[in-house]
């Protein structure tokens, strides 16, 4: 067949169906190639910093700049080759269309294809409690987060808000998230269940808390454990899910609360844990009225074996010199979530002490006290956040952390964050000129960091074109169709 017969208009897999259904495995497998520009970064970043850049701090800010841009890989006109859900092959058009005579051919030229993004650190529970005005952590929690959490013994309402939370992922290009559910562990349940839908890659787990929040939400001890336990079984590694334990804040644990979980962290070494920390100052004193024998904030965790590889600290504003050294050491991750600071008025984060004591960062929204889903809007906070710091986030580095970064962190990188041959086919298709302002400011022939920040400032849902999920398009803006509609 004329390799022009195969290839077709972009958008030409739209007919494609789209949820992962039964039939689809009945399917002869055929290979896929994508034509676009490509970007990712193949590897994680490499810290052969040399003796001068380790003492020398604006020289270490530029090691930092020089190695995000000169790993990512970037083809301009460029080919993504997909069998079923594994992504087999990735280059240069011209190369890469020669190995694959059979392939089915989509043309998505003048459009990026980015790896899946990452959010490392959101709460679906708080869907529909995004935006409340007014408050600081502690009262935020008490007057809207709390009570919308509570809706969530009802089943029918945790499916329900689970389809749109996923939808608002798709829509936004998010393919793999750090969820926190509700203290029920139904609600767990019901957000693994809608991912499993469409295989997507989810980490979460049921949050904990047995004091210091309202009586419906609490639970024990004993029942966190059990729950916890009950789910990892069900759950943990069973098609692409991962579970978390997830001890909502030390506030609302208690001690004996913390160590029934650390007693799965030791017994379940690969599963997450993902908590809060250090987000706001007057939650910081009162964790240390709450907890006086520990060193700290960080030390209420690390005294239950809480705090290790795979886990995954949200906010980390306020943190001591030896806080920050302890989380390089356990090689710990903390989860930036820059709308949600801003918004809540909880600070900036510091992001040279991250690189000084080598702690990994993964970009996050933190919705609801996040004011977007959107990855790229994140990014384009954190842009502002280290400009009133003075050292200002890259866009490569930006782009670093919401895939590859954040997939090294959680070592994750071997199935998601980059576009590897053997990787998972999580990806989106990014059209960049998607409204008349974006047309104006965005060149045709634009290089990537440019398209990148420019629509971390500019962007928003519109310029998510397709999101692919396992190899399936679960998302696709033309038709306005969602996997889980
Ligand atoms: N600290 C404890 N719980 C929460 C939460 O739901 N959101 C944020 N931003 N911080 C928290
Ligand atoms: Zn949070």
């Amino acid at each position: 067949m004329p390799l022009n017969s195969l290839i077709s208009e972009a958008g030409s897999l739209k007919k494609s169906p789209l949820k992962a259904t039964a039939s689809n495995t009945a399917v002869p497998k055929r290979k896929q190639l994508l034509r676009a520009s490509i970007a990712h970064y193949p590897n994680s970043k490499p810290d052969n910093k040399s003796a001068d850049e380790r003492s020398c701090e604006s020289l270490y800010q530029r090691f930092y700049e020089r190695s995000y841009k000169e790993n990512i890989e970037i083809f301009t006109d460029g080919a993504l080759v997909i069998e079923d859900s594994i992504i087999r092959d990735i280059g240069d058009y011209a190369t890469v269309v020669q190995k694959y005579p059979d392939a089915a051919i989509s043309d998505y030229s003048g459009k990026w294809i980015l790896p899946g993004l990452i959010d490392s650190h959101l709460h679906y529970p708080q869907t529909q409690s995004i935006a409340n005005y007014g408050e600081q952590l502690l009262s935020w929690l008490e007057n809207y987060t709390f009570p919308a959490e509570m809706a969530f013994a009802d089943e029918e309402h945790a499916k329900n808000i689970a389809k749109v939370f996923i939808n608002q992922l798709l829509r936004n290009g998010t393919t793999t998230g750090f969820v926190f559910t509700t203290v029920h562990a139904s609600s767990c349940q019901a957000l693994f269940s809608a991912a499993s839908d469409i295989n997507m890659a989810i980490v979460a787990g049921k949050v904990c808390m047995d004091r210091n929040c309202p009586a419906q939400l609490q639970d024990t001890p004993e029942l966190a454990q059990r729950e916890s336990a009950d789910l990892i079984d069900q759950w943990h590694n069973k098609g692409r899910n991962k579970y978390a334990l997830t001890p909502r804040f030390a506030p609302t644990s208690s001690d004996a609360q913390l160590a029934a979980l650390g007693e799965l962290a030791t017994q379940y070494k690969d599963v997450f844990i993902q908590t809060h920390l250090s987000e706001n100052r007057d939650e910081i004193a009162w964790v240390n009225s709450l907890f006086p024998h520990a060193d700290g904030y960080l030390d209420v965790y690390d005294k239950h074996h809480l705090v290790r590889e795979r886990s995954v600290f949200g906010h980390g504003i306020h943190l001591n010199q030896d806080e920050w050294v302890r989380l390089g050491e356990a090689n710990a991750t903390l989860a930036f979530c820059p709308t949600s600071n801003l918004f809540l008025g909880s600070g900036l984060f510091n992001m040279e002490q991250a690189k000084a004591n080598n702690v990994h960062v993964a970009l996050a929204t933190d919705v609801g006290a996040g004011t977007t889903f959107n990855m790229f809007k994140t990014y384009g906070d954190a842009y502002k956040v280290s400009q009133l710091r003075d050292v200002p986030i890259s866009p490569f580095e930006g782009f670093y952390l919401m895939t590859q970064g954040a997939a090294a962190a959680h070592q994750l990188d071997d199935e998601i964050g980059n576009l590897n041959p053997n990787t998972t086919a999580d990806f989106i298709i990014v059209e960049p000129r998607f409204d008349e302002l974006t047309a104006l400011r965005i060149s045709e022939n634009a290089a990537f960091e440019d398209v990148f920040f420019a629509l971390s400032i500019l962007g928003d849902d519109r310029m998510i074109e397709q999101t692919w999920i396992s190899g399936q398009c679960c998302y696709n803006k033309k038709e306005n169709q969602h996997a889980l509609a």
